[in-house]
């Protein structure tokens, strides 16, 4: 059964070469979300998931991660959280920077929406270098919640992501679908 999830999963991604720039072969989901046999088994998954790891509220990293996040949350009977880059939430604000291949970025998520007693799964579409991910995972620290998981679609495994969250996670779970 992980089997037949694994291969519709991977069947509904589409390649596409020098995305956005030369080099870059990009990970399409846009044909999963279209399909909702396939989009309905990835949100079952990952409730499976918020299920088993005891997670108490579902965070979305932008903007991919909302998309399959919210499904999730609303699936598992948690409710959603929203990183999103920074600058675009109203309220008071936690914020993370973090270093890209060039520059660096910064995320943020609304602090009141965290407390010493959440369990958090984080949800996004892909894990490439982590670090994302790994800012996520100090916010969530930060704000005094603990971190009940990562689960992505995808492991771009050859860019080493997970190594360094495992480091960050603890010993929570790291699940790529
Ligand atoms: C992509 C992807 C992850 C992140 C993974 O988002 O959806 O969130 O990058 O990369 P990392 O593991 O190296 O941090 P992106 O920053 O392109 O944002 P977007 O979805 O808003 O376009």
């Amino acid at each position: 059964e992980l089997t037949d999830i694994t291969t519709l999963l991977h069947s509904r991604i589409r390649d596409v070469a020098d995305y956005p720039e030369p080099g870059v072969m990009f990970k399409d989901i846009t044909p999963l979300l279209a399909d909702p046999v396939a989009f309905t088994a990835l949100t079952d998954a990952f409730a499976g998931i918020a299920e088993r790891t005891g997670a108490t509220k579902v965070v979305g990293l932008e903007a991919r991660g909302f998309i399959l996040g919210a499904p999730v949350a609303v699936r598992a009977g948690l409710g959603f959280i929203p990183v999103r880059k920074a600058g675009k939430l109203p309220g008071a604000t936690l914020g993370q920077a973090y270093d890209l291949e060039y520059g660096s970025a910064e995320i943020e998520v609304h602090a009141e929406d965290l407390s010493a007693d959440d369990r958090v799964l984080i949800v996004d579409d892909v894990l490439a270098t982590g670090g994302t991910a790994e800012a996520s995972i100090q916010l969530i620290h930060r704000a005094g919640a603990q971190v009940a998981g990562v689960a992505v679609l995808m492991e771009l495994g050859f860019l080493d992501g997970r190594p360094r969250l495992e480091a960050a996670l603890g010993g929570a779970p790291l699940e790529a679908l």
